[in-house]
């Protein structure tokens, strides 16, 4: 077992990436603490956990509401008294559209969920991992946010700034002993809606497991080794 020991926080838990993330870091060991919006999502994921003979615990949290985030990681450090590992997986596209025809709050939304939640939940936990002198953090980063497309520019813009405060804080925290890693990842068979591809078309995108294997070497490098930023791609569509 890679993760024998290990606290994992992973939120976006309730679906896609997050979810296979949490099945397989918690066959791999780790007690995982699943995070997200659907409670009940969380608790199936949870019962299915325990079922394989597994820790894990859900903790419902919205990354947007920055108290909410806080709670999350006081209950894990008040229940399991460390935090090894954060996965910012929460996010998502939302809408396709020109910008002329995104509101206020459809980009505050898209902004709030994809960045500013993974700062809350970074801010959170640093403290912990400062003093542990220890922990990894993974951001899920996109390739829309290397590379621009159209219709999706809040989504694109918030991936961008992404990439950029993963970047300085992996400067900012090597010397405690945390590293950050930004897995850009390119078109996954998840939630896709509201893109919706045709079915032959999903079928050659990465696969929710293929990330999680990703998430997982970065979370398992061996101590010589460090990796900033990590693209993955589907191995036969430029998507
Ligand atoms: N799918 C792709 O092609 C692709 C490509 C590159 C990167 N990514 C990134 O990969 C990550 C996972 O996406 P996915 O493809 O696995 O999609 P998904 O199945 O839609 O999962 C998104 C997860 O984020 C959670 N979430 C959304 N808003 C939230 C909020 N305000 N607070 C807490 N949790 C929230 C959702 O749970 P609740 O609704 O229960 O809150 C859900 O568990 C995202 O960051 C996405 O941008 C996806």
């Amino acid at each position: 077992m890679k993760l024998k020991g290990r606290v994992a926080i992973i939120t976006g838990a309730s679906s896609g990436v997050g979810y296979a993330t949490a099945r397989l870091f918690a066959r791999e060991g780790a007690t995982v603490v699943a995070a997200a919006r659907r409670r009940e999502l969380l608790e199936h994921l949870i019962a299915e956990i325990a079922y394989e003979g597994h820790q894990g615990l859900s903790i419902p949290a919205d990354v947007t509401d920055s108290g909410q985030v806080q709670h999350l990681v006081e209950q894990t450090i008040a229940l399991l008294g460390r935090i090894d590992i954060l996965i910012n997986c929460a996010g998502g596209v939302m809408k396709i559209s020109p910008v002329e025809q995104f509101s206020d709050a459809e980009w505050r939304a898209i902004l709030d969920t994809n960045l500013t939640g993974v700062f809350y939940a970074t801010r959170a936990v640093v403290p912990y991992m400062k003093r542990q002198h220890s922990g990894t953090i993974v951001n899920l980063g996109s390739r829309v946010g290397k590379m621009g497309i159209a219709n999706i520019s809040p989504f694109s813009a918030a991936k961008f700034a992404l990439a950029g405060f993963s970047q300085s804080l992996a400067q900012e925290l090597r010397p405690y002993n945390i590293f950050v890693t930004n897995v850009v990842a390119g078109m996954i068979n998840a939630d896709l809606a509201p893109l919706n591809p045709d079915e032959s078309l999903r079928r050659r995108l990465l696969t929710t497991e293929d990330v999680a294997q990703a998430l997982l070497w970065v979370c398992t490098l061996p101590p010589s080794l460090r990796v900033d930023e990590l693209p993955i791609m589907p191995r036969h569509v430029d998507l």
